[in-house]
C-alpha cells in the first residue's frame, strides 16, 4: 500500500505520458486543456487505492483510472455548457475559451477515448469493466437530465434529489472503486460492498459540492460562487430551506427562484442569507456527515484488514474537510 499522495502522483505521472498531440488541433487542444487543468483526481486515486486494497498492484489499475478521469472530465465539459458555467478550476470553461460546438465535439471524443483505455485489459476483465462503465455512464446522463428538468419544477422532493445526485455523481465514484476491485479479482460480495461504500461517499460528496457552490471561498473554490442559485438548481440547500424555513422565508426563496428581474449578484446574496437563516446550511453539513457515516457503516462489513479500512476511513474523513 502507498499513501494517497503517492497514488495521486503515480496517476499524474501516467497521465503526463498521454500527450494527445493529434490532429485536428481544435478537437484535441480542448481535451489537453481540461485534462491538464488540475482537479483533485479523486476518482482515479480511488481506483488505484481500491485495486491495492484488494491485493493488486496499482500499476494494473492505471488504465481504468485514466478512463474514469477522462470520462469525468468529459462530463464536466458538457456539464459546464448545460449549467452556463464560466469558470472551472479557476480558468475559463472549454465552451468559453473556444465555443460550444468545439466543447460538444471534444467532449464526445473524450467519451470514446475513455472507452479505449479498457482495451488494455484481457477479455474477461475488459467485459466486466466495460459493462460497469456503460451502465454508469448512462446513469450519469440520466442524473444530468433530472438535474436540468428540476430547474423548472416546483415539485422536487428530497427523494427525487437524492436519486438525481446518486446518478449524476455518486455512481461514478462507486464505479471508480469497484473497477479497482474488479482488476484485483475481488469476490462479487466485496465488489458490491466497495461499490456501496463509494456510492454513499459520492452522495456526501455532491451535497458538499452544493454547499461549497454557495459557501465556498471565491479565492480558491475555482468555480463561480452561486452558480447553482443563478441557475435555479434544486440543491440540498434549496430543498432544506423550503423544509425548515419560515413561511416568509420560503415565499421569498420561491420568488427568487421564479422571477426573472433580479440581478444575479443581488439574488445570490439574498438566497445565501435565506440558506443561513432557514437552517439549510447547517442541514447540509449534517447531510454530508450522515452519508459519510453510512459509508463508514458499510466499510465495517467488508472483508479487508483493519489497516486498509483505516485508510478508507481517513479518506472519507478528509473528504468532509475539503474546501475545493
Ligand atoms: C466536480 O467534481 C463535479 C461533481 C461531481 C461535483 P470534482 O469536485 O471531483 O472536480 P475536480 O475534478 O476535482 O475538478
Ligand atoms: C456535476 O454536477 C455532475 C456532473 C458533472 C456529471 P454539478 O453541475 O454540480 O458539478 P459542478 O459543480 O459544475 O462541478
Ligand atoms: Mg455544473
Ligand atoms: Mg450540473
Ligand atoms: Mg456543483
Amino acid at each position: 500500500m502507498h499513501t494517497i499522495e503517492a497514488y495521486r502522483s503515480f496517476f499524474l505521472d501516467r497521465i503526463k505520458q498521454e500527450t494527445l498531440n493529434r490532429e485536428p488541433d481544435n478537437l484535441y487542444a480542448p481535451i489537453r486543456y481540461i485534462m491538464n487543468l488540475g482537479g483533485k483526481r479523486l476518482r482515479p486515486v480511488l481506483t488505484l487505492l481500491t485495486a491495492e486494497i484488494f491485493g493488486a498492484s496499482y500499476k494494473d489499475a492505471l488504465s481504468a483510472a485514466i478512463a474514469i478521469e477522462v470520462f469525468h472530465n468529459f462530463s464536466l465539459v458538457h456539464d459546464d455548457i448545460m449549467d452556463a458555467a464560466p469558470v472551472r478550476r479557476g480558468q475559463p470553461t472549454v465552451h468559453e475559451k473556444w465555443n460550444t460546438t468545439t466543447a460538444i465535439l471534444s467532449g464526445d471524443a473524450m467519451l470514446i477515448l475513455a472507452y479505449q483505455y479498457f482495451e488494455d485489459y484481457e477479455p474477461k476483465v475488459f467485459l466486466a469493466l466495460a459493462k460497469l462503465f456503460s451502465r454508469t455512464a448512462l446513469q450519469v446522463c440520466e442524473g444530468q437530465q433530472w438535474d436540468i428538468d428540476f430547474e423548472n419544477s416546483e415539485k422536487v422532493l428530497l427523494k427525487d434529489y437524492l436519486k438525481m445526485i446518486e446518478y449524476k455523481t455518486a455512481v461514478l465514484v462507486a464505479a471508480a472503486m469497484e473497477m479497482g476491485a474488479i482488476i484485483a479479482n475481488a469476490s462479487k460480495e466485496d465488489c458490491a460492498a466497495i461499490y456501496n461504500f463509494g456510492l454513499n461517499l459520492g452522495i456526501a460528496f455532491q451535497i458538499q459540492d452544493d454547499y461549497l457552490d454557495a459557501f465556498g471561498n471565491p479565492e480558491n473554490f475555482g468555480k463561480q460562487i452561486g452558480g447553482d442559485i443563478i441557475e435555479n438548481k434544486k440543491t440540498y440547500l434549496y430543498l432544506k430551506a423550503l423544509e425548515f424555513g419560515s413561511k416568509s422565508e420560503t415565499v421569498e426563496l420561491k420568488k427568487y427562484f421564479t422571477a426573472q428581474n433580479h440581478g444575479n449578484q443581488e439574488k445570490v446574496e439574498a438566497v445565501k442569507m435565506l440558506f443561513l437563516s432557514s437552517g439549510a446550511a447547517k442541514e447540509a453539513l449534517k447531510g454530508i456527515e450522515e452519508y459519510t457515516q453510512k459509508a463508514f457503516e458499510i466499510l465495517k462489513s467488508i472483508n479487508i484488514d483493519a489497516d486498509k479500512k483505516n485508510i478508507l476511513h481517513q479518506f472519507g474523513k478528509n473528504l468532509m474537510k475539503r474546501t475545493v
